[in-house]
């Protein structure tokens, strides 16, 4: 596997993100066995990764779509999910934006009473969706801690009465509950609590359809880091969501919205040495790439692992590995144990196709790199993106 890989960056180039067919179905149809088919539905959160051939295999796996903004449903109808595929969960979003979003048939979970209110003058007796804050976060960093009281994100659990007060004055129905307390996730306990939160005040709201429990599940980066037990997390989720049901008066379907868990682990972005500094304190292997391609080391002191391709057996060293951005923040790894390396080798840093070139920028007028898909089952190489060029960036 590792002798190819690194072939794929003489033939495409590099830095260069790729992407594994097969694996990425895997983690889609994991998440889809956890539950039975008829309880749950999974819309994908695409600002994970939006690259639209992934985003087709995602669709082709039976998921639907989790969209932030006009542009993310644009392009989730662009490569064909029909608009009740595609869920739309806006954070302060303009009446222009959710005019638009509305216009494309999408349906709307609204995260403020502000936002309640904006959206029934602009669409009186119509249905919405309503994010809570559960008064419970988690997640890996505290930047994507998305409940609890320092979050922005939803409505106070405790102003139930106060959504169906601004509900009923423009006539709304009130069709789902959502949270998403996290990204990042790995523990079932908080992921089961706040889902009793959500199901304790969801019988107050007589008119559900759905109840929404978000994303968050996380993968382990770390090589000793257990993995979350979806297995256990799909059996007692279960169970507390039958228990609802059956006491609930209309038949209301449940929702997840993972993105980390489905694209992560099927990702690399493969760099090269450009430079060995032996300095006072550190070595640092310098590469063609930076954070300007992969910024979660550096935004949340994330740690992705890195093999050395071109030297895989080699005497260890420990080294940071750093990019070629002007800033000293530009690591992806320090004081890490690898494979002594030299210029020209090709690095693969792993479980980056989450929040990795979604979150890429073209900071230093560096362009970003091509994006390859090895296709299951013979993992033969499809270019998925073009590399971009400093043409592209001196366009007006
Ligand atoms: C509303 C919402 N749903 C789902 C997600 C996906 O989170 P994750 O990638 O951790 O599953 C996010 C991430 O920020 C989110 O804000």
């Amino acid at each position: 596997m590792s002798a190819p890989e690194a072939e794929l960056v003489r033939r495409f180039g590099s830095p260069l993100y790729v992407y594994d067919e097969g694996e990425l179905r895997a983690r889609c149809r994991a998440l889809r066995n956890a539950f039975a088919p008829e309880l749950a539905d999974f819309f994908y959160a695409m600002k994970a990764n939006s690259n639209p051939h992934l985003l087709g295999i995602v669709r082709e796996e039976g998921l639907g779509i989790d969209a932030v903004s006009l542009g993310e449903v644009r392009m989730a109808r662009h490569v064909g999910f029909a608009p009740t595929q595609i869920s739309f969960n806006g954070n302060n979003v303009d009446d222009a934006e959710m005019s638009a979003v509305r216009a494309e048939g999408v349906h709307v979970i609204v995260d403020s009473l502000a936002q309640l209110a904006r959206y029934g003058r602009l669409f009186p007796e119509t249905s919405v969706g309503v994010r809570l804050n559960p008064d419970i976060g988690a997640g890996h960093h505290d930047h994507v801690i998305t409940g609890g009281p320092e979050s922005k994100f939803g409505i106070d659990v405790g102003l139930a009465r106060s959504i169906l007060e601004v509900a009923a004055a423009h006539r709304l129905r009130i069709h789902g509950l959502q949270h998403h307390i996290g990204s990042g996730i790995l523990d079932v306990a908080k992921l089961s609590l706040a889902m009793e939160v959500l199901l304790e005040v969801a019988p107050l709201f007589p008119e559900l359809d759905f109840v929404d429990f978000g994303g968050g599940f996380g993968i382990p980066y770390r090589p000793l880091q257990a993995p979350l037990d979806l297995e256990t997390f799909g059996r007692v989720a279960t169970e507390r969501i039958e228990r609802f049901r059956a006491a609930y008066s209309r038949p209301v379907r449940v929702r997840f919205e993972p993105g980390r868990f489905v694209v992560a682990t099927s990702g690399s972005l493969l760099v090269t040495v450009t430079a060995v500094k032996r300095a006072k304190k550190h070595t640092f292997i310098g590469t063609d790439s930076g954070f300007h391609h992969l910024i979660r080391p550096m935004a949340y002191g994330s740690y992705h692992r890195i093999e050395n391709l071109s030297n895989q057996g080699g005497a260890l060293e420990v080294v940071s590995v750093a990019g070629n951005i002007c800033e000293s923040g530009d690591l992806f790894a320090k004081e890490r144990l690898l494979p002594e390396c030299h210029e020209g080798d090709v690095l693969a840093i792993r479980d980056a196709g989450a929040y990795g070139y979604s979150m890429s920028s073209t900071y230093n007028l560096r362009p970003r790199p091509a994006e390859v898909l090895l296709s299951s089952p013979d993992q033969s190489p499809t270019l998925i993106r073009r590399r971009e060029t400093i043409e592209d960036l001196l366009a007006p």
